[in-house]
């Protein structure tokens, strides 16, 4: 093992927030920066619903969603078509079905254990790993969010009214922050980063301003 491995032997950086808040712009720099491996746990629950569409089935079943979760293979988080309205909705009802976050549970657990990692998601700090050395709950204001994935649809040339991605995206908060299973929420350990005012360069300074104070 060389030195620079032995040294992130198991440093698990948490990032939990809400959609578009830059958690995976976030994780992924830290990730390259510290020569960990970088899981986005938000396509798990997009390739479960996925896999329920394709049957035929209702994302909101719990026992296909169940029967989804565990028959996940990785091969199924690099489809093409875990991104736009169906999978965003899809996923979100998976992710409220306790039967399919036990399921997914282990799969993140694995994915950390022996190297250490870079995880995104709603409840790592909180359910995943509450021990994790580094927590991070990465937000912004909700107009702020809006604006930036209506910027990234945009961009794939999807043209659709920012008013109609802000209440696609306050509706997908409410659901993440009220079920009963793992909500959103910060872990009481998490340091707060909002990025509403901040450009991607100072929010990475500010993590990894928190990498180093836990890791002295
Ligand atoms: O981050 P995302 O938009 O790709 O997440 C897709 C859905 O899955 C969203 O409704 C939140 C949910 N999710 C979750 O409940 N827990 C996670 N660790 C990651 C995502």
């Amino acid at each position: 093992m060389s030195t620079h491995e032995a040294a992130n032997q198991a440093l698990v950086i948490a990032i939990d927030g809400p959609a578009a808040a830059g958690k995976g712009t976030l994780a992924r720099r830290l990730a390259a920066a510290l020569g960990l491996p970088y899981l986005d746990t938000g396509l798990l629950y997009r390739a479960v619903g996925r896999r329920v569409l394709d049957l035929g089935a209702d994302p909101a079943e719990p026992d296909a969603a169940a029967a989804a979760a565990r028959s996940l293979v990785p091969e199924d988080l690099a489809r093409g078509d875990l991104r736009g309205p169906a999978a965003d909705a899809a996923a979100a009802s998976v992710a409220s079905i306790p039967a399919v976050r036990a399921a997914l549970l282990e799969f993140q657990r694995g994915f950390a254990t022996a190297s250490g990692a870079v995880l995104d998601g709603r409840d790592i700090g909180t359910v995943i790993f509450p021990d994790a050395k580094v927590k991070l709950f990465v937000t912004a204001t909700l107009p702020a969010r809006a604006r930036r994935r209506w910027a990234e649809l945009a961009g794939k040339g999807t043209e659709v009214p920012l008013a109609r991605v802000e209440a696609d995206m306050r509706a997908r908060d409410a659901m993440d922050a009220a079920r009963l299973a793992a909500p959103l929420r910060p872990a009481a350990d998490a340091v707060c980063l909002d990025t509403t005012a901040l450009d991607p360069d100072a929010v990475f300074a500010q993590a990894m301003a928190a990498v180093r104070a836990a890791r002295p």
